[in-house]
């Protein structure tokens, strides 16, 4: 058990003890009052637990760089998993708002839970910071003042991808993906940037989350011979995928192209099965640049292990709470202060500076990629300075 989650566990008994005896509360919550409050939800089991771990080991890196505090305040680490499970996320969220009163909440990965805490971080006021789940709604049609993602919207890789696959001569192509919003987001972006550089979509194939039999539907696609094969997988489940894919005969027939996730995390898993894979995401490991190449040695230093797209966004939201901290002297209820120091950074990531659109998601360049020998290497900009149209927001 982490030293965090045992904080906070031995809080709460703390709390129910002193509530049932009617003494120490003026105490305690006068020691703590100080400190800011982070409450962190995300997956730390289930189908995307890499991904969670990774976005906590970035976003304690950044803030650790930054000098460990927030605005001067010492942190109090409040954590629940959410497990990747939608019908929970309401309850998982309202835990940390109203039970463990956090000042910041971030979370998550997957888009319907964050759902989940779009709903309680609108009702509550809650300062929500998303580092990863790419919901359209988040920062469309259910945006709000106290919600800033540092992560992507789920159509913003897949509006780079068509463009390079018509390139490359695919001029058919079948779509495969979970059938859940992250998926069809990710098609959305995909069926408007093929067919508008001319390609057709002859299939949709789905399978519902987290669900990795892949095999019926390997075996369509081997039917129908499209030019290329697209599609959104991320975490494990991607390596089984492309090893998958590479198992039924289709690697080396049948180009398979994808939003970045895919190839994220799971190189070392995947292993020659995902050589050759083209993908478009935010960030690429190779990204040459002094910062990207301080923050992989410092990360790898620190954790033992490669980041990936996950941390270097877990890092981003840690480097834009800093910010958004020191703006207010570390107080997070100077809201007008601090959405207008959020709304206005400039992020200096590793996958290069970015900024909050209106509708607060980044404002960021896509990048075309492919694998090769256990890396995502860069082959250039898809797409320079990409803004989610953030159809439907109006900031009330
Ligand atoms: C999502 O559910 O929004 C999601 C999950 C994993 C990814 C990307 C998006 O890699």
């Amino acid at each position: 058990m982490s030293s965090s989650r045992r904080l906070v566990l031995s809080r709460s008994a703390a709390l129910i003890g002193a509530a049932s005896t009617g003494l120490l509360l003026p105490r305690l919550a006068l020691a703590q009052g100080n400190k800011v409050r982070v409450g962190l939800m995300l997956p730390y089991t289930g189908a995307y637990a890499p991904l969670g771990v990774a976005i906590e080991n970035g976003l304690r890196m950044a803030i650790d760089e930054g000098g460990g505090k927030l605005g001067g305040r010492e942190i109090e680490w409040y954590k629940v998993d959410d497990e990747s499970d939608p019908p929970k996320a309401v309850e998982n969220a309202s835990k940390l708002v109203q039970r463990d009163k956090v000042d910041v909440i971030i979370g998550t990965v997957h888009s319907g839970v964050q759902m989940g805490i779009q709903k309680v971080a609108r009702e509550s006021g809650v300062l929500s910071l998303i580092p990863n789940a790419g919901v359209l709604a988040a920062t469309g049609a259910l945006c709000a003042p106290n919600v800033f993602r540092t992560s992507f919207t789920n159509s913003q890789p897949t509006l780079a991808l068509g463009a390079p696959m018509m390139k490359a001569g695919h001029k058919k192509a079948v779509w495969i993906t979970w059938k859940y919003a992250a998926g069809d987001e990710a098609f959305a972006g995909f069926k408007e940037s093929y067919t508008k550089a001319g390609g057709t979509i002859i299939k949709e194939l789905t399978l519902p989350f987290p669900n990795v039999e892949f095999q019926a539907l390997l075996t369509e696609i081997g039917t129908l011979k499209p030019d290329a094969v697209a599609c959104f997988f991320a975490g494990p489940a991607a390596a089984k995928f492309m090893k998958d894919y590479a198992a039924a005969g289709l690697k080396g027939k049948i180009p398979l192209y994808g939003s970045g996730f895919l190839t994220e995390g799971v190189l070392e898993a995947a292993g020659p099965a995902a050589d050759g894979v083209i993908t478009t995401l935010h960030y690429a490991d190779s990204l040459n640049t002094p910062r990207n190449n301080e923050f992989r040695l410092a990360y790898a230093k620190t954790f033992k292990s490669q980041p990936d797209v996950y941390a270097m966004q877990g890092y981003d939201t840690g480097q834009l709470l800093v910010q958004g901290a020191k703006a207010v002297k570390g107080d997070l209820n100077a809201k007008p202060a601090l959405y207008k120091a959020l709304e206005s950074a400039v992020i200096d990531s590793p996958r290069g500076k970015w900024t909050m659109s209106k509708q607060h998601n980044p404002v960021q360049d896509i990048y075309l990629r492919v694998v090769e020998n256990k890396d995502n290497k860069v082959l250039g900009v898809a797409v320079k300075a990409l803004a989610d149209p953030g159809t439907g927001c109006k900031m009330v």
